[in-house]
């Protein structure tokens, strides 16, 4: 936990810029294996966040050290620019197969779900001639121009929107402000008055809204939102960065609501810790005119070999099964927990993307200050857990563990987020600690 002037803490606040930082404890990591990171002093912390999903097999799975040691050592070019490769291929391949589609597909390489957002933009914008957007109160689509313009999370403010924007709430059962109805409604009401229909590209759609709050979309609404957009010839952009590939539970979150999008961007957890983004749709669009997104090291063979890793293992080890099953364990594992923690409101999510809703009353679901949240994380961190909070009133817990994660990690997590809730109950961490902490 290291405090003095040559701990990684003081080191990294010394010398890496704030502007690249989202921090919610003072970890800092060594090494890694598995569900865990490695502190300076060897201390083990159970990783219940994944780095965000992007270590989607854990840290250090043998399968992805083998493709990387394997691509590095006879490395076949660093861009897939001017030369192909063959592990840039072979992913693109097994990512259409694993992709159902029609007609003709491709396969757009970059490194982080930020610049795949931004490309499938000025892709469907290029296609269809047309220069709005529609998308989610909520919704973090990326930190780059582009997806930034078009995402509607509060973090977001420092930004303005895209002009032309729409941005429609996302319907929180939980927390029912708008209604899936009233919400189509809205929508209606934009296509019938400032938003023609004809200007409008395409819509960007969280399958689970995740930093917004880990709010499931009630049955039939993004079914609905696709139906009209097609009827308006808008394509339909499903953003799986966050809770695709087997988290929900199936290989697509967005096979749960049964859609069919025009393009689906994929990031994190794809390179289960290596820097990779991919989006996949029509030729028709995505062949749209050589060099129109071109970024140099993206696609290069290590990073797809890395990926290629990744995703052969999470077919053939049926990681989404596997998902639902430690999901569903760990779920009732919370709902056991809100029997002796009044301040659990709702347990919620797919697979192993749940959500633990923080409330002050159940009867008012009033969210808890951002500083109980804080004190959560942070004394979680302390007894030996790391994961983070999202939601538009910093009031959900996020646990995203490994999709490798065992049953006995599962149990250790829970114990560890029992005492910490007893803990801070008592007040055991004081406002000042967590001050650093609170960064959105
Ligand atoms: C749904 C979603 N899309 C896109 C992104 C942006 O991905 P990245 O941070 O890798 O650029 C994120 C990151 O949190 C995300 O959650």
């Amino acid at each position: 936990m290291g405090a003095d002037k040559n701990s990684l803490v003081a080191r990294d606040a010394g010398t890496i810029a704030q502007i690249m930082t989202l921090r919610f404890n003072p970890l800092a990591a060594k090494g890694g294996s598995g569900s865990y990171l490695h502190e300076e002093d060897g201390r083990r912390i159970l990783d219940l966040s994944a780095s965000a999903t992007a270590a989607s097999l854990g840290y250090g799975h043998p399968a992805v050290i083998e493709a990387i040691t394997k691509a590095a050592s006879d490395m076949a070019g660093a861009s897939l620019l001017m030369i192909p490769n063959e592990p840039a291929t072979a992913l693109a391949e097994s990512l259409l197969a694993a992709t159902p589609g029609k007609g003709e597909r491709r396969v757009w390489y970059g490194h982080s779900g930020s610049d795949a957002n931004d490309a499938a933009m000025r892709v469907a914008s290029a296609a269809t001639g047309r220069g709005r957007f529609i998308s989610f109160i909520g919704s973090y689509h990326g930190c780059l121009a582009g997806s930034m313009s078009i995402s509607g999370h509060t973090a977001m403010t420092h930004t303005l929107p895209r002009p032309g924007l729409v941005l429609l709430p996302y319907p929180d059962p939980f927390r029912p402000k708008f209604s899936a109805d009233e919400v189509l409604a809205m929508l209606d009401y934009q296509f019938e008055t400032t938003c023609p229909p004809e200007q409008v590209a395409a819509i960007f759609i969280e399958p689970i809204l995740s930093d917004g709050g880990l709010i499931v979309p009630p049955e039939g609404f993004m079914q609905a939102i696709q139906e009209r957009c097609r009827k308006h010839g808008i394509l339909v952009v499903l953003d799986e960065v966050k809770v695709g590939l087997g988290r929900s539970g199936k290989l697509h979150a967005y096979q749960h609501d049964n859609l069919e999008p025009d393009m689906v961007v994929f990031g994190k957890g794809l390179g289960g810790g290596m820097p990779i983004s991919a989006l996949v749709g029509p030729a028709e669009i995505l062949d749209h005119a050589p060099a129109f997104a071109i970024q140099t090291t993206a696609g290069n063979p290590v990073c797809t070999a890395a990926a290629h890793a990744v995703l052969n293992t999470i077919i053939d080890e049926d990681l989404p099964a596997q998902a639902a099953v430690m999901g569903a364990k760990m779920s009732a594992g919370f709902a056991k927990l809100a029997e002796r923690h009044e301040i659990i409101g709702d347990v919620r999510g797919r697979g192993l993307a749940i959500g633990v809703d923080l409330v002050t009353s159940r009867d008012t679901r009033e969210p808890v200050p951002a500083t109980t949240t804080a004190k959560i994380i942070y004394r979680a961190y302390e007894l030996g857990a790391n994961f983070i909070y999202v939601g538009l009133s910093a009031n959900v817990l996020e646990i995203t563990p490994p999709l490798t994660v065992s049953e006995a990690e599962i149990e250790e997590g829970l114990d560890i987020i029992d005492r910490t809730l007893s803990d801070v109950a008592k007040g055991v961490v004081s406002d000042e600690s967590v001050q650093a902490f609170m960064n959105w």
